[in-house]
């Protein structure tokens, strides 16, 4: 692993086992790309692909009249000069003009990785972990600095990116688009996948084609949104699970984005992403510097599981930060689906102890216990205890819950007000909102202007408080609604442009603050379920409630979906009540269980209310939940058949060591006389003999070659058990062939 720098051609090569990213000058000094994809050899002097060769309406350089930026693949490409794509950043400058040109200045290569302030990235436990390049670039006509920094981690086929604008002159200079990336395919051959949805049905792949012109996504809703997740892939049209290539990006970041892939008349594709351009302008004075959020960008050539497996480890080993880092998660026992706001102290009990009672470890108190938050028409902004329902206080409640032997968590959601609340009364300019305008409401509540810090400052305060009162364990962190009438009330004109992203970095501040006041709390996020499922929040809080819909069936597709860019820890996964809230179909307990497993785990239902049969049922799974959680939050992870084209779904998890693996088959809807399907696992040691739930044994090549299949001769083909059952095979070996 490395950076390997050819100053005679003065070209870079990062290199690990499995990839290269290189890059070199250009002929006008500009950063040009040379290569990206699997490992070459770091001596190869790599030739600029076609970006000579000028045709008409092609403008070029005076110094060289066959070079034209047209054709040239670009690391950061400017706005102006003959590139007639999409820049990578624009800049406005005092004489009014946008156009720029930055040329390479000089390089810095380090081991190790720095970290970006304020904003989430990916970091190393040790510098022999990565190599970092730093190229900066300037235009001295525009007091232009622009540093792009490249790093290369050694286990992974990984690259983390981002830039750092700079003014280094005396003018203001103003940001009106800082992406993250840019890359330049030398071909257009691709689909892309991504992960859309709604609120209730959160990141299903879709997959399009790339052809001339521009495919894109984005949020506006200040933050990363159900609709278009901040995370693509970008992949051969024949790339399935075990084969072929693709290339994962996700953007570290919770707040406004764009990814946007644009094929030229040339056959060439550019691929961008970052911070939403619109609304968004950024004043920059002498002195002053703009960091863009960073970019993982993960290669593969075997497919989309090996793709996903990365990105999986890379997630828990360099971008979650937590006391709970790698381990085992609580399993816990939440409120909201059994009571909502109608609570009060004794019922929370009750429901406590029959948790306890089934093996639970972590009871979780949902919205409802602070302000006058009797429905959500108040109280968000209020983080006091209501002692109407909680006479003891949350401190009162919380030594009942530990006194029961469960740990205590509890729900909030920041980043609100209601109008009704204490705290409106006393700071109507807290919220955001356009002046002398209405406000649009969303679930009757307003978004708290976290641009100003001493927003930010009352919120924590106010959150201090009770944290540091109360023996609190876990915080599910809730955002309910999207930004609209985005205006900082009082603030300068001038700087309207900055305040999504201050937004959000006020939020990554408040995240910041609290996880170094207490480490030892789990944080969850959560945005009406899976509305803010990103690798940016993930630094902060390991584990994302995945989504309000938690009916089996649906739960399948949504976490199917979110598998391909999220480990299976940070995807936040209980077991409801049945006939389920979000879609009244009935499933069988086990139905639920076995899809909430490949997940954090937890339950959401008042557990007095189900049948002393099922109640055995629940003990049995918190039991087997306990033995294999490790296992099943962080094995390998492998899609095997997909819900969103078969009737039959499956995937699996197996050890490091390959001894035990998980394997989970989902039936939808149950025909009659139905065809037998094979499952082929992947993953096991070839040679290994697996027992199957303790009864059968198969040696793993045969498991992988032929299969499990989805009804054994034993089994009466004409099973009455109806729609959505599943099944789950534990396989175990200590043999070897
Ligand atoms: C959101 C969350 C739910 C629950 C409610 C409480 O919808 O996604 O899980 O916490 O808020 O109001």
């Amino acid at each position: 692993m490395g950076v390997k720098y050819n100053d005679k051609e003065k070209q870079f090569h990062l290199f690990n086992e499995k990839i290269s990213y290189c890059l070199g000058v250009s002929p006008d000094g500009e950063v040009g790309h040379l290569f990206f994809g699997k490992r070459i050899n770091e001596d190869q002097t790599l030739p600029l692909l076609q970006s000579r060769g000028i045709r008409p309406l092609m403008c070029n350089l005076k110094e060289d009249e066959d070079y034209t930026k047209e054709l040239a693949l670009l690391e950061y490409p400017a706005f102006g000069n003959g590139d007639f794509r999409s820049p990578a950043y624009e800049v406005l400058q005092g004489n009014g003009s946008r156009v720029t040109n930055l040329t390479y200045h000089s390089y810095d290569i380090y081991s190790g990785k720095k970290s970006i302030p304020g904003l989430p990235a990916a970091y190393t436990n040790s510098d022999d972990e990565a190599t970092t390049l730093e190229i900066t670039c300037r235009d001295d006509v525009a007091g232009l600095e622009v540093v792009l920094f490249y790093t290369i981690w050694e286990k992974y086929p990984i690259i983390s990116r981002h830039a750092s604008i700079r003014n280094v002159g005396t003018d203001q200079l103003t940001i009106e688009r800082a992406l993250s990336c840019c890359i330049d395919f030398p071909d257009q051959d691709y689909n892309w996948l991504q992960f859309q949805g709604a609120w209730g049905r959160e990141r299903v792949p879709v997959e399009r084609n790339l052809s001339d012109g521009i495919t894109a996504i984005e949020s506006m809703r200040g933050h990363s949104s159900a609709n278009y997740n901040p995370f693509v892939i970008v992949k051969r049209a024949n790339t399935d699970e075990e084969n072929g290539e693709a290339i994962g990006i996700h953007l570290l970041y919770s707040g406004n984005f764009l990814a946007q892939a644009e094929g030229d008349v040339y056959g060439r594709l550019r691929f961008e992403m970052g911070i939403n351009p619109k609304w968004f302008s950024w004043p920059l004075k002498g002195g002053e510097s703009f960091e863009t959020p960073e970019v993982m960008i993960t290669y593969t050539k075997s497919g989309l599981n090996d793709l996903s497996q990365n990105i999986h480890s890379f997630i828990n080993n360099h971008i979650v930060r937590s006391n709970y880092k790698n381990k085992p998660r609580p399993i816990l026992l939440n409120n909201w689906e059994a009571t909502e706001m109608n609570f009060d102290e004794e019922k929370i009990l009750n429901i406590a102890r029959k948790g306890k009672e089934a093996g639970v470890e972590l009871f979780v108190l949902d919205d409802g216990w602070f302000g006058k938050r009797n429905n959500d028409y108040a109280g968000l902004g209020d983080w006091f205890v209501n002692t109407n329902k909680l006479p003891n206080g949350i401190a009162g409640l919380s030594k009942k819950i530990n006194e029961l032997g469960l740990k205590f968590g509890i729900w909030i959601e920041p980043e609100m007000v209601n109008e009704d609340s204490e705290l409106y009364r006393a700071h109507p300019d807290y919220v955001l909102g356009a002046p002398d305008r209405a406000r649009t409401l969303g679930r009757h509540q307003m978004v708290l202007d976290f641009s100003k810090k001493e927003v930010v400052d009352n919120i924590y305060d106010q959150l201090y408080g009770v944290f540091a009162d109360t023996d609190i364990s876990y915080v599910k962190w809730d955002m309910n609604r999207s930004i609209t009438e985005c205006y900082s009330l009082g603030g300068d004109p001038d700087k309207q442009g900055t305040v999504y992203h201050r937004y959000i970095m006020g939020v990554y501040d408040l995240y910041e603050r609290l996880r170094k006041a207490f480490p030892e709390i789990l944080f969850e996020s959560c945005s009406s379920g899976g509305s803010r499922f990103d690798a940016g929040i993930l630094h902060y809080a390991p584990q994302t409630w995945c989504s309000d819909d938690t009916d089996a069936r649906e739960r399948i597709r949504i976490q199917y979906g979110t598998s391909y860019g999220y480990p299976i820890s940070s995807i936040g996964a209980h077991v409801s009540a049945s006939p389920n809230l979000q879609t009244g179909r009935a499933t069988t307990i086990d139905a639920r269980a076995n899809v909430a497993c490949f997940g954090t785990f937890g339950y959401e239902l008042d557990l007095n209310e189900i049948s002393e049969e099922d109640f055995e049922r629940v003990k049995e799974q918190i039991k087997f939940m306990k033995e294999y959680r490790e296992l099943l939050q962080f094995g390998r992870f492998y899609r095997l058949s997909s819900p969103f084209k078969k009737n039959l779904s499956s995937w699996m998890v197996v050890s490091k060591d390959q001894s035990t693996a998980i394997v989970a088959i989902y039936k939808d809807i149950k025909q009659p006389n139905e065809p037998v399907s094979l499952i082929r696992l992947q993953g096991l040691k070839e040679t290994a003999l697996y027992t199957l739930n303790g009864e059968k044994e198969f040696y793993g090549d045969y498991l992988m070659e032929s299969g499990i299949p989805s009804i054994w001769n034993e089994e009466p083909w004409y099973a009455t058990e109806g729609d959505f059952t599943s099944k789950i095979y534990v396989l175990k070996s200590n043999v070897t062939k």
